[in-house]
């Protein structure tokens, strides 16, 4: 009886892994109006050509001075680093909060900006963000949790981020490698809150069990995750590869 019950919570949870990630990769479910501009928008930005050498342009122009010269973030003010982040998770980013599905004052102040704020930019810095080697000295926590952090993500994160926290083969899940442990902390609990709007509540619901050894555990794990792995082919929506 009890290993049937076991069975039966498994396969619930992995039912809910897979219709999670469906719906988080825009398959079903009611959406708000704005979240289904934002997810138009999104795709319509991944069928335009990529322009490197106009993203570096624009990302010096209008990113460096906060991301830094190489993209590698900014620990102490829990800035992201971009360097090498997933393609498709960055456009999707800049369409988020362009169309205020996600909340961040610099970065809407950013993407007012006519340089910045159509489709055809978002993709050309993009690309030249994954493009970028990855940041190698990204801030991490004190210590104190991370092999409790360690025990989590492989158990419940893993199935969505990959076992070596690089993300999915399309591009929608973001890698959580490389990353500052400030910005990872602050980004599972603005999930967690609901701050980031275009995104699965089962996602959000499943984010608000954990607790702040649980949260600092797994961001300081993360944000030790900087060895050399295999790179993803940038994939087009067309499922074609670009290199
Ligand atoms: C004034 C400072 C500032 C500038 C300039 C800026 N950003 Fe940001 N950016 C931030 C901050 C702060 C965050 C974190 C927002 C949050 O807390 O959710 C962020 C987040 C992001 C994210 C989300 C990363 C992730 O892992 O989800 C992307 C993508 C991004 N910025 C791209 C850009 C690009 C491209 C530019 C230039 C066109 C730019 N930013 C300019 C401060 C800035
Ligand atoms: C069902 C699939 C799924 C599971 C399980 C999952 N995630 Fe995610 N996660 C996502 C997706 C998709 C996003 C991107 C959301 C968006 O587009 O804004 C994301 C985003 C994130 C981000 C934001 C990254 C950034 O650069 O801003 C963090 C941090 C994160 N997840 C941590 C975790 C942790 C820790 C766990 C386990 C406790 C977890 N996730 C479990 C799918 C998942």
């Amino acid at each position: 009886m009890r290993s049937n019950i076991a069975s039966v919570v498994k396969h619930r949870a992995a039912l809910f892994a897979l219709s999670a990630a469906f719906i988080l990769l825009g398959g079903i479910g009611p959406a708000l109006a704005s979240e289904e501009s934002v997810d138009r928008a999104t795709k319509l930005a991944l069928e335009l050509d990529i322009h490197r050498d106009a993203g570096a342009r624009l990302f010096a122009t209008h990113c460096a001075s906060c991301h830094g010269v190489k993209a590698q973030g900014d620990g102490v003010m829990a800035v992201p680093s971009l360097a090498a982040q997933r393609f498709r998770y960055l456009v999707r980013q800049l369409a988020d909060f362009a169309g205020d599905q996600r909340e961040s004052r610099a970065m809407h102040r950013v993407l007012a900006k006519s340089a910045v704020k159509n489709p055809q930019n978002w993709v050309d810095v993009a690309g030249f963000l994954n493009a970028l080697a990855p940041t190698q000295d990204a801030m991490t926590g004190s210590g104190a949790n991370a092999a409790l952090g360690r025990g989590i993500f492989h158990e419940q994160c893993s199935s969505c981020h990959g076992l070596d926290a690089h993300g999915d083969r399309e591009g929608f899940v973001p890698s959580l490698r490389n990353q500052h442990y400030s910005y990872l902390a602050a980004q599972i609990n603005k999930l967690a809150e609901g701050r980031r709007h275009n995104v699965d509540e089962n996602l959000v619901r499943f984010l608000q069990t954990f607790g702040s050894r649980d949260v600092d555990g797994l961001a300081d794990y993360l944000s030790r995750q900087h060895t050399p792995v295999r790179r993803y082919k940038l994939m087009r929506n067309d499922g074609t590869v670009v290199d």
